[in-house]
């Protein structure tokens, strides 16, 4: 066992459903079970790299009935500013973190829950690591990248809204005859895509990890008519390329590129050459938004509880993950090896096959 007294806790990376409910499910092990303080870090790693430090004493009397319903997160965070080359105002980048370990240290801190997806994971474990300070991680985002876990929180409540998006747009299309297509997040990654589609009855799901052809989407909706649908309900993930292989994303600065564009670029090559109109969403943050499915509430309690025993028990630099039905953990150094693609050879994809769906060109 760990002697352990004062726990610090942080969400980092873009914020999905289901951060409030794992920091919910830490209070609760940590405080009412091991009798520690709780100190929540505003702004993921920005509240121990500022002076004065930003936090907050994270009580029982925050367990209000909605914590465990409310989107976002209560801590705060941030996707931009790598401590290791922090952006200044000024255009240059300083490494900053020698302030974040200092933070931790003046904080009183004896161990940190961080809440993170793939990038925030590594980028917080390379800090822990330089200052020797204890650390467990529970994954999150919607991408569902994160490797050695079925689930990352807030996956499921973006795979629910896109699906909501596809039974919303189905009815519009049957009435106009039209071909609708969904742009939905994820990256590089087409989790969201696939499983939005297969759930949402899609008749193609592009996702990055699978080249498709213009003729291969086409086929499929001409058939769908020869079946005698007047409809077609098309889900690209953000990250595909064009069909010659060209990425759609923006570079907004030196360090980010944001994704968009591929639902109207489909739309445009579509309408081109389909008897049909086409009609474009783009999901975008609404998918990261809103309550917490059931699903991303009970993995993130989960999560929470298990994260809290392992540092009780003094086990450290590990990830609470998602397999085979129930909690457990991995050592850090297996899950923060870079996102998590969909494997072609996935259930998934030969599920979505199975129902008809293109999914962009077999192997
Ligand atoms: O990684 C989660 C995610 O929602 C991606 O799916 C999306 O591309 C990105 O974050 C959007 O980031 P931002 O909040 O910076 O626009």
């Amino acid at each position: 066992m760990s002697d352990i007294k004062r726990l610090g806790i942080l969400t980092s990376g873009g914020d999905c459903a289901g951060l409030n409910a794992a920091i919910r499910a830490v209070l609760h092990r940590a405080i009412t079970h091991y009798g520690w303080t709780v100190y929540g870090i505003h702004d993921g790693s920005l509240g121990l790299m500022n002076r004065p430090l930003q936090y907050s004493e994270l009580t029982l009397d925050l367990f209000s009935g909605n914590l465990l319903r409310m989107g976002g997160t209560m801590l705060g965070t941030t996707n931009k500013g790598d401590p290791f080359a922090f952006p200044m105002p000024d255009g240059s980048r300083k490494d900053r973190s020698g302030e974040f370990v200092e933070g931790f240290k003046l904080l009183g801190l004896d161990a940190l829950i961080v809440i993170g997806g793939d990038g925030s994971m590594k980028i917080l474990n390379k800090l822990c690591k330089q200052g020797g300070l204890p650390m467990v991680g529970i994954p999150k985002t919607i991408d569902n990248d994160v490797h050695c876990t079925d689930f990352a929180i807030g996956f499921t409540t973006a795979v629910n809204v896109a699906v909501d998006a596809l039974d919303r747009l189905q009815p519009t299309a049957a009435s106009h005859h039209r071909v609708m297509i969904l742009e939905v997040m994820g990256r590089d990654a087409g989790h969201i895509a696939l499983n939005a589609a297969i759930a949402g009855g899609a008749d193609v799901a592009l996702i990055p990890e699978i080249p498709y052809s213009l003729e291969g989407v086409i086929n499929r909706i001409e058939e769908v008519k020869r079946e005698g649908r007047n409809h077609a309900l098309v889900v690209v993930a953000e990250g595909c390329h064009t069909e010659d292989g060209r990425p759609l994303t923006v570079a907004w600065d030196a360090s980010e590129r944001r994704y968009g564009g591929i639902g109207h670029y489909l739309s445009q090559k579509l309408s081109e050459r389909v008897e049909a109109e086409t009609r474009v969403t783009v999901l975008g943050h609404v998918q990261r938004g809103g309550e917490p499915s059931n699903r991303d509430r009970i993995l993130a309690s989960a999560f929470g509880v298990h994260a809290v025993d392992l540092v009780a028990d003094g086990q450290f630099d590990r990830v609470v993950v998602w397999q085979n039905r129930g909690v457990t953990d991995v050592a850090i150094s297996k899950v923060v090896i870079g996102p998590r693609a969909v494997d072609p050879g996935d259930d998934m994809v030969r599920i979505a096959r199975g129902l008809g769906i293109y999914v962009g060109e077999p192997a």
